[in-house]
């Protein structure tokens, strides 16, 4: 397959071309000041593109979500998920080849760092027979590696280098080819940078960043001093998907359109009221806007309860008023809801489905034992769920220890709590610790990777301690309530 694609032209020189398979191979930095054209030069490399390989861009502003309209990238709004749902959208994208833009719009600093990085891990690691090729697009990548310690935590910045780092210097084997551009080299952690073997360098006014570029392309740093005056939309490019030699590009336009226009110079009346009363009028207090940063998400409703809803709705579609329900009492109704799900996990290959996919069956099963109106709702349905996958007895159940593990449980992500359960009764029971198969199974996954993450994010919001025995055994410690296993198998 031919994988040219036109950037624009060289000034007086015909197109400007880029090698996409050389590029997956080789990387991309690309710099410039603000307003040098850097986010619409990464545009015309994506729609380029689109057509011919998958696609992944971390989105600090939610510039390119219009990518979206035209070419069907997948929009995640990062503000809406947590940071393990992202690790595992970035697993699924690849798994699925769809391109995504990750809005991280509306996100402080540091969970910008932390989603950024939750997102890329997943991508990173996906098994092997996911490794197809995706441009994994960074604009203003000197958020997500920064060159100096800021002002964000060091377990965010941490998380965030370690992305970008992997991204760029381990990516190329599984598939990934980064893409990044920044408005300062200075800024910009340089094992990062180091990494891209192709340059687009535009307007750039600070002789730090000068010298670094110069560095980069094996410039004189005088000749450097020509990306002062480089115009906006030209930058000069080097590298093996694009010259041999420095050659001026001008990027061509561009199909969608930026959110990020700039300030446009438009004439303007004076108004018609005297300023002093249009600008200091009083403000009643009910119209004083809250002091927020930025107005209150308006909740979305998950992917979860969509199917919820999108299951309940049909259920009242095909039961009408007048059908007969077996009349029951709650207790009843409980009972004989939690008799289908133990009957549902009873079966080996059933049991470990995600929980969506088990609710529909759940719902059809309860429709059938006449419980279909009382159904349980998918939260209520994710919690007993959660305890019936955790493997507790009826004994435990009903002690105070398992409320204690509960109300620690239901302080966390709804996908975890099973997890966390399933922990805490081998803990109570004093049991071995769970191997880490045990663990991916509990919450529906075959990677065992994911079961370590797991534990760590657990140790790291100081639930859980692990520490191993004399002989390299794992044990598990509840924080706070004291349980603790007895040692798991060797090298669990
Ligand atoms: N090659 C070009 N042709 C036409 N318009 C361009 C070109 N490059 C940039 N522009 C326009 O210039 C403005 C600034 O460009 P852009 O947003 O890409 O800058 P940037 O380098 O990403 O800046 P920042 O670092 O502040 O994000 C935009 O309105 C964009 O549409
Ligand atoms: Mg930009």
């Amino acid at each position: 397959m031919n994988s040219m694609i036109t950037m624009g032209d060289v000034p007086g020189g015909g197109p400007a071309q880029m090698d996409l398979g050389e590029l997956l191979a080789t990387r991309l930095l690309v710099q410039g000041n603000s307003g040098s054209g850097k986010s619409h030069l990464l545009r015309r490399l994506l729609e380029q593109s689109a057509r011919m390989v998958q696609q992944a861009i971390i989105d600090p502003e939610g510039d390119f979500v219009s990518l979206a309209e035209k070419f069907g990238h997948l929009v995640i709004e990062a503000a809406d998920h947590s940071e393990m749902a992202l690790h595992a959208a970035g697993e699924r994208m690849r798994v699925h080849r769809a391109s995504v833009v990750l809005n991280l719009e509306g996100l402080d600093a540091d969970q910008q760092m932390r989603w950024a990085a939750a997102f890329m891990g997943g991508m990173f690691e996906v098994p092997r027979q996911h490794w197809y090729p995706v441009l994994v697009v960074v604009d203003e990548a000197q958020l997500f590696a920064p060159a100096a310690a800021g002002e964000v935590s060091d377990e965010a910045r941490r998380q965030s280098l370690g992305a970008m780092t992997n991204l760029m210097c381990r990516g190329r084997k599984r598939g990934l080819a980064g893409i990044i551009a920044t408005q300062r080299l200075a800024k910009l952690a340089k094992n990062v940078a180091a990494e891209a073997s192709n340059f687009l360098m535009g307007r750039t006014f600070l002789d730090i960043d000068m010298a670094r570029a110069a560095d980069l392309l094996g410039m004189e740093r005088r000749q450097a001093e020509s990306f002062r005056d480089l115009e906006r939309g030209t930058f000069v490019a080097l590298g093996p998907a694009l010259c041999r030699r420095p050659s001026v590009v001008r990027i061509g336009v561009v199909e969608t359109d930026s959110r990020s226009a700039g300030p446009v110079l438009a004439p303007f009346a004076p108004p018609e009221a005297p300023v002093h009363d249009l600008i200091l009028a009083p403000v009643a207090a009910q119209d004083m806007p809250a002091r927020a940063r930025r107005p209150a998400p308006v909740p979305q409703p998950d992917l979860l309860s969509q199917l919820a809803a999108h299951g309940e709705a049909q259920m009242n579609r095909a039961e009408p008023e007048d059908e007969l329900e077996t009349p029951t009492s709650q207790a009843e109704r409980e009972a004989g809801m939690a008799a289908i799900l133990r009957d549902m996990l009873g079966d080996e290959e059933a049991a470990f489905r995600p929980a969506p996919v088990l609710y529909q069956d759940f719902l059809v099963r309860c429709r059938i034992a006449g419980l279909g109106r009382n159904a349980l709702d998918m939260r209520r349905f994710g919690r007993l769920l959660a305890t019936a996958r955790s493997g507790v007895s009826r004994d435990l159940s009903e002690s105070s220890d398992w409320q204690q593990a509960e109300s620690l449980a239901a302080g966390l992500p709804e996908d975890l709590q099973g997890v966390f359960l399933f922990l805490a009764r081998a803990a109570i029971e004093q049991q071995p610790c769970p191997a880490d198969a045990d663990i991916a199974r509990v919450y529906g996954t075959a990677s065992n990777g994911r079961a370590r993450r797991l534990l760590g994010w657990l140790e790291d919001r100081n639930l859980i301690v692990l520490r191993s025995d004399g002989v390299g055994r794992r044990v598990l410690s509840v924080i706070g309530a004291g349980w603790e296993t007895l040692p798991g198998v060797a090298d669990a």
